[in-house]
């Protein structure tokens, strides 16, 4: 229910990139029908446009010293997080400073993405309470606590030791140390140091993180201990918010059309989400191996993912026409329309949380191809823990994609694990209602920015 607006503020500062800007502009929307003004800070590019017919009521604030896309691909994602948040602490920290002289000193809390860790400073400077958000799962915050605690010269040489490669990590099972998210070991001593800004919670007195308990309860009990503050696992927030995205692209809803068109649960629907790119070579397989498997597919190419092509114009002229003939491409999907349509059968994902989340919601089992970050960590909960799909390890063939498709659409298999995920769909759709365990956890979260500071 929408409660008067207090016009205490919060202050909201994501990563500007899809998989974070979502679920955190999620988050705004809930707060603010929950009585709060809502301030966000962004970086320079990616922005939410502030005329958004999804945000009317929210200010939006530019950090006039930020760092351009551009420098994610120079630098590689881990550099570019050091120096965004070298670069944005003192600005950010005068942003605030005005903020408060116009708001006579009322900000309720700043809450900032985990990996905009510069926030720490003004929240210290001016003794504001501050509330980190996590948009990744628990298990993948509690791998990063493991991560900051190791020494990356030791576990070089641990790994190079089968017995200790396959250790599983304690209280993560079935994880073993091999499947930590690392991020490719050649950065390894600057991956940890990483890990430690995030998990180090400076001054922020609680995480919020979109993930469901049911999900993750052994992760989320022993992250609670690890950090000692409140937890509150409050997804999935699309639900919640009653919002899918912002989308930072324009979506082509056309394939909606084409979706009607096909029978009950036949396609399997294909994205890697905003950031993943596949060499060409994988791509072909992949469409040869879905071709052989003679089900329809939806499949979203964006623009510059597919390493050395131009995109599907470019490659070889039997493949268009097969691609053309069983299959339907977009640069960009409504993807949570899709996943809910009749016609998809199966979800093949390089298993962004969002996505993961967004699928169970759905009721849609999966083929996993995780490609960076805790992609994998995820890949391994799906097909080992919730088993609601198909990890794809290795390199691609048509003949696996093949087998793969069949299994998860065709097979007893496959009917097995949509059961499973609808069963954890009823779950998740429970856990928002009211008396569900997020429908709680964000009302406690919602006490505790009220009382904070009064
Ligand atoms: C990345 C990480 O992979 C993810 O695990 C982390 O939590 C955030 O950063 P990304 O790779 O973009 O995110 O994947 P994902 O988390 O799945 O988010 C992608 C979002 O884009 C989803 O909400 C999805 O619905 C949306 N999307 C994707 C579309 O709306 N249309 C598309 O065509 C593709």
């Amino acid at each position: 229910m929408e409660r008067m607006e207090s016009n205490r503020m919060i202050v909201l500062v994501p990563l500007t990139l899809q998989g974070h800007i979502s679920p955190m502009m999620q988050l705004g929307k809930v707060l603010k029908l929950k009585g709060f003004s809502i301030t966000v800070f962004q970086g320079q590019f990616n922005q939410v446009s502030p005329s958004s017919q999804h945000f009317p009521g929210f200010q939006f604030v530019t950090i006039p010293e930020s760092l351009p896309e551009s420098e994610i691909e120079t630098l590689g994602p881990i550099e570019f997080l050091f120096k965004l948040n070298k670069t944005s602490e003192a600005s950010f920290k005068d942003s605030i400073a005005q903020l408060l002289l116009q708001q006579g000193n009322d900000i309720a809390c700043i809450i900032y993405d985990e990996f905009m860790y510069f926030c720490g400073a003004a929240v210290e400077e001016f003794k504001l309470p501050s509330v980190i958000f996590s948009t990744t799962s628990a298990t993948h915050k509690v791998c990063y606590s493991v991560l900051s605690k190791l020494n990356a010269k030791k576990f070089l040489v641990d790994m190079e030791d089968p017995e200790l490669q396959n250790k599983v990590v304690e209280n993560l099972h079935p994880l073993r140390y091999k499947d930590l998210p690392t991020w490719g070991f050649e950065h390894l001593e600057r991956m940890l140091e990483l890990c430690r800004e995030v998990v180090n919670k400076r001054t922020a007195s609680a995480v919020i993180i979109n993930t469901v308990s049911c999900l993750e309860n052994l992760s989320l009990s022993r992250l609670q201990q690890d950090l000692g503050v409140p937890v509150y696992p409050s997804g999935p927030l699309h639900i919640t918010a009653s919002l899918a995205g912002p989308s930072l692209m324009e979506e082509d809803k056309s394939c909606i059309e084409w979706l009607n068109n096909q029978k009950p649960r036949s396609v399997i629907y294909i994205s890697l989400g905003s950031l993943a790119r596949m060499e060409t070579k994988e791509m072909l397989e992949m469409a040869w191996g879905l071709s052989n498997s003679n089900q329809p597919f939806l499949w979203v190419i964006r623009p510059g993912s597919i390493l050395g092509s131009d995109g599907i114009e470019s490659l070889p002229e039997e493949i268009s026409k097969m691609m053309s003939e069983r299959g339907y491409i977009v640069k960009w999907a409504p993807q949570i329309e899709v996943l809910g349509h009749p016609a998809v059968g199966g979800f093949w994902s390089h298993c962004g949380w969002n996505s993961i989340l967004e699928s169970i919601v759905e009721g849609v089992p999966m083929i996993c191809r995780p490609f960076s970050g805790e992609q994998k960590v995820n890949a391994i909960y799906i097909e080992s823990v919730w088993r609601i799909g198909i990890l794809l390890q290795g390199e691609v063939e048509r003949g696996g994609v093949e087998r793969a498709v069949k299994r998860l659409i065709m097979d007893d298999e496959g009917a097995g694990m949509r059961e499973k995920a609808i069963g954890l769909k009823e779950k998740l759709k429970a856990s928002v209602r009211s008396g569900g365990a997020s429908y709680n956890a964000l009302d406690e979260l919602v006490n505790y920015l009220e009382t904070e500071r009064k």
